[in-house]
Formats: C-alpha cells, structure tokens, sequence
C-alpha cells in the first residue's frame, strides 16, 4: 500500500507488498557502498574512460556513466565503433571495451535524462569525475548550464559540496579555457589535466593513461591501480 497524504504511516506501509528477486536500485546506504559518477564528453582521449570503468569496476564500485552526445562522434572517430544509445547495451558495451564482463555495477544513463538520479542532490554519491572533459563541458560547467544530464549531475556535486574532478584535454588552452577552467577551481572543482608523466617509466600507451587515471583516483581516495609512486618504496624501507 502506498502512503497518502494525511494517512498515518503504519509499519505494514512500509513493508514490500510483493518480494522481488533482484533488487532494482544500487545500495546508496553507506558512504562506501555510493556510487561514484563518471561523465565522458566528446574530448579525445576515450581511453581515459575506459580505463577509469575497468579499474572501478574490478574494485567492485558502482558507476552511474553518463556520456555526453559527442562522445559517441569521437568513438567512431578513435575506434570505429558505435556506442549503443540504449542504456542496457550501452553498459554492456562499456564493460566490454573495459574487458570486465561482470564485476562491480554500471548504471548508463541517457544525456537527455534530466530526471535521472544523478540529477538531484538527494541521491548520494561520493563523487563525480568528468574525464575527459570537453572545452564545452568547461565552459558549461563554470557557468551552471545544467542544460544535460552531465551538466546538471556536475552541477549538483558543486552545490552539494562533493568532490568534482574535472579532467580537460585540450591543447592549446585560449585565454577563454583557462578563464573557465579557474572559475571551476574556484567553484570547487579539482581540474587533474590529461597530462601524463615519465618518471614512473612508462612501458605502453596504458601505462601512461594509468598514470593520470590514478592521479584522478587519488582526488576521490580511490586507490584500486598499482600505481608506480615516486619513491615510495624508498619511504617503506
Ligand atoms: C574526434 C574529435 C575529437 C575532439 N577532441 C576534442 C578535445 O580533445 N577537446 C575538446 O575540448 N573538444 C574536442 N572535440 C570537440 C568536441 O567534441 C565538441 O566541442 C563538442 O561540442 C563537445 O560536446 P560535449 O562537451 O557535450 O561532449 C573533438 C571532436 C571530435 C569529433
């Protein structure tokens, strides 16, 4: 029985009136048990996606992923491929790229869906990462569009006082980027550029991505890639 307005709440109204097998939402209940919100633009550098959605999910986190409309342009133009619109195939394709068939939970959400969870404050999280993110998504982002549901799911972690790591590629920024850039820094925001490094001895194209993908990680305290740390076996001993 669902409560009306003015009836007395009893305990039987509480109660699920039919059990279900399979729960339908992810368990929001503890802080660790909270998803953490992947946005993807049309920036290049997918890879940087993937590679976040593999090491989550083989963490066994859950990930709401939205991916913004040009996305899908720029996997066709990187891998040939087409990313599935239907949220259900879509996570299977994520998973797939990510060659992690089952760990962890993937929620996909269109970009026009505005009245997603992701959309209100009330729906925690413990974080959201927008990588890689856009000069648009910036610009959007610095000035509080919310015109789609990444734009409004990054809105809400600024008014709500949780983490946004914003991950831009671009080069070179204009006087413009890096204007929006601070007003995004100032608002909050963490800005961890596409900028890998050299020290740690980079063997693949892998190794470098992983490298900024666990400096955006260490933003939110995820510490789920054997990350290389500058003289950190030198401090154990
Ligand atoms: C193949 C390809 C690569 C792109 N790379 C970048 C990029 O690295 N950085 C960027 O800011 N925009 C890049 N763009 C342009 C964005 O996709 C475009 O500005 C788009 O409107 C961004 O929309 P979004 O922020 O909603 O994803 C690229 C576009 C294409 C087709």
């Amino acid at each position: 029985m669902t409560p009306r307005a003015n009836d007395a709440v009893t305990n039987s109204d509480l109660r699920p009136t039919t059990p279900t097998a399979e729960p339908t939402t992810m368990s929001t209940n503890t802080p660790r048990s909270r998803p953490i919100v992947l946005g993807v633009t049309g920036a290049s550098g997918l890879i940087y996606a993937v590679r976040a959605v593999k090491y989550l999910l083989e963490a066994d986190e859950a990930i709401e992923l939205v991916a913004s409309r040009s996305a899908a342009m720029v996997w066709n133009a990187e891998n040939q491929i087409t990313m599935p619109t239907d949220p259900t195939k879509q996570a299977e394709f994520w998973r797939s790229q990510a060659g992690v068939p089952t760990a962890g939970r993937l929620r996909c959400h269109p970009a026009g869906d505005v009245g997603a969870n992701i959309a209100s404050g009330s729906f925690r999280t413990r974080g959201m990462i927008v990588m890689p993110c856009s000069m648009s998504t910036v610009g959007k982002l610095a000035n509080g569009l919310s015109s789609d549901l990444l734009e409004r799911a990054a809105d809400v972690q600024l008014k709500e006082g949780r983490s946004l790591v914003v991950v831009p590629r671009e080069t070179p920024f204009s006087l413009v980027h890096l204007r929006n850039l601070t007003a995004l820094a100032e608002a909050g925001a963490r800005i961890v550029p596409a900028i890998p490094a050299w020290y740690h001895q980079p063997q693949t194209i892998e190794d470098l991505v992983d490298f900024v993908v666990a400096r955006v990680f260490d933003q939110l305290d995820l510490d789920c890639i054997p990350l290389k740390r500058w003289k950190e076996d030198v401090e154990q001993n």
